[in-house]
């Protein structure tokens, strides 16, 4: 086990121009959690004594994302943007007592959202087994431009961190860059933060700069290149958010299909991170799972299925469709193009077919509205069925009422179920009746007018136009 940081600090207090947006940069969500929770969430895994995000542009934002998702998380304000090694100082300085003040600090970037806790711990090991004042996360990439290059010396150790706007033409051709991702000794890089100035390129407290101040006789301060150079990808733009975006939808599908997930079309399918599946589920082509989305096994979700705070029982199977905070029973069968909203509970077997709307109704056990209907707080029993194009009448244009029918019930086609209204069990209604009445079990409600034919009607009403008062051809 690697020794616990003191303290991980993450820088989120930039602007994040490229994005163009109203929102903090690093809130910008992917697969359902914001930039900087994917941090955070791969910070936590290292049991830091202390987390503190350094907050600046759109600050209010992500002190409120904080509170309500990391109320353990830190804050620490940088007002002025004065550079990456100025963001750390302030952290550092208006961090309460943690109870190993000399611990490795890690710092982080929130817009890095790739990173992952089991990289992070590889990164301390190598810092503790080297006893290293400094401990950069690397990365070899194709295209280095924008990022700072690793320059190492004749012995193959790392010399200093020079930032792109102030490299050299040599320098620039360098393509082992800084992730981003560090871990100091804490006493060192104290007194190192408090020694940074501003005579560079872009005028900043360099926190590389603070790496290269380390370096001393005596003390170790080593770059360790990752393993995936995609665990380091930033996000400046929305192209880079759509990139790190598909990776993450990867790696997250590659997760559930080493469970035994069947994922059909890969490219096709987005997981949010909280959703949970089970072995031999299967995943059809533009099957959208989000929120606290559970899908059992046997079950199968899609094609073009979106779920939302959603849980499948097993072996239920969910075509076409819509669904949000909605459960769906063992073996049940939804859609095509159906739209089951919160407070849906659809009961083992049962079914819930074409262009049907739900919403606060329970369908009993192996019940079944197959076409075109609209199930409003209903409460349906077992073994009903109900007629295509029916309606619960939940809603009186002031309050919403409740319907009950009961268990073994014929519900017409095109019947109005007036609520509240009770449908007691065995009962029938007929095509296109209006109740408004509660129906006894085992009655038949009859409540539409009644029919008239009149006789010769046409003939007697209507004389055919002349072009068309001869006989059919044949
Ligand atoms: C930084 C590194 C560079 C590295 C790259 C990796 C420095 C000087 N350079 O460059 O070597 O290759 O990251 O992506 O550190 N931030 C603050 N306060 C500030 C400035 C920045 O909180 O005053 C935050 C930003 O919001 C961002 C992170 O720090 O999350 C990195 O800052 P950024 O300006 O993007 O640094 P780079 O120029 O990308
Ligand atoms: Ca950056």
């Amino acid at each position: 086990m690697t020794q616990r940081p003191s303290t991980v600090v993450v820088l989120a207090a930039g602007e994040g121009t490229r994005m163009r947006s109203t929102r903090a940069k690093v809130l910008h969500p992917i697969l359902g959690r914001p930039m900087l929770g994917h941090v955070l969430a791969a910070a936590a895994t290292l049991e830091p004594q202390a987390v503190v995000v350094v907050v600046g542009h759109a600050r209010e934002q992500v002190t409120d994302y904080l509170a309500d998702e990391f109320p353990d998380v830190r804050t620490a304000v940088q007002s002025e943007q004065l550079g990456t090694g100025h963001a750390v100082r302030i952290a550092l300085e208006g961090l309460g007592p943690v109870a190993d003040p000399d611990g490795p600090v890690v710092v982080l970037a929130g817009d890095a959202p790739l990173v992952t806790g089991a990289t992070l711990a590889a990164l301390i090991a190598a810092h503790e087994r080297a006893r290293a004042s400094a401990t950069v996360l690397s990365a070899v990439v194709a295209d280095p431009s924008g990022y700072g290059r690793i320059v190492r010396d004749g012995d193959g150790a790392l010399a200093a961190i020079v930032e792109h706007k102030d490299a050299a033409d040599d320098q620039r051709a360098i393509t082992e860059v800084n992730s981003g991702a560090y871990v100091f000794a804490a006493g060192p890089l104290r007194d190192a933060l408090s020694r940074l100035r501003r005579d560079n390129a872009a005028g900043e407290e360099y926190l590389t700069d603070a790496v290269t101040l380390l370096r001393k006789p005596g003390r170790v301060v080593q770059a360790v290149p990752v393993a995936s150079a995609e665990e380091v990808l930033g996000v400046n733009d929305r192209a880079q958010l759509a990139h790190v975006g598909a990776l993450w939808r990867d790696r997250i599908l590659t997760h559930w299909m080493r469970e035994g997930v069947t994922v059909v079309d890969p490219r096709t399918t987005w997981v949010d991170v909280q959703v949970t599946l089970e072995p031999d589920a299967v995943l059809h082509p533009g099957t959208h799972l989000h929120g606290r989305t559970h899908v059992a096994a046997g079950a199968e979700v899609g094609p073009d299925t979106t779920l939302r705070d959603t849980t499948v029982a097993a072996g239920a199977h969910v075509r076409r469709s819509e669904a949000v905070g909605a459960a769906i029973g063992a073996g049940a069968q939804v859609g095509p193009f159906s739209y089951l909203r919160p407070g849906t509970v659809l009961a083992a077997r049962s079914k819930v077919g074409a262009y049907v709307e739900t919403k606060n109704a329970t369908v009993g056990e192996g019940s079944k509205v197959p076409h075109l209907s609209y199930v409003g707080d209903a409460e349906i029993g077992a073994g009903s069925n109900v007629g295509a194009a029916t309606v619960f009448v939940n809603y009186d244009g002031v309050a919403k009422h409740r319907s009950t029918v009961g268990d073994g019930v014929r519900i017409g086609s095109d019947t109005m179920l007036v609520a509240p209204v009770t449908v007691g069990d065995g009962a029938y209604t007929a095509a296109g009746s209006v109740i408004t009445e509660d129906v006894p079990p085992g009655a038949l409600a009859v409540a539409r007018s009644r029919q008239t034919n009149v006789e010769g009607w046409v003939a007697r009403r209507r004389t055919p136009p002349p072009d068309t008062a001869q006989e059919p051809s044949a």
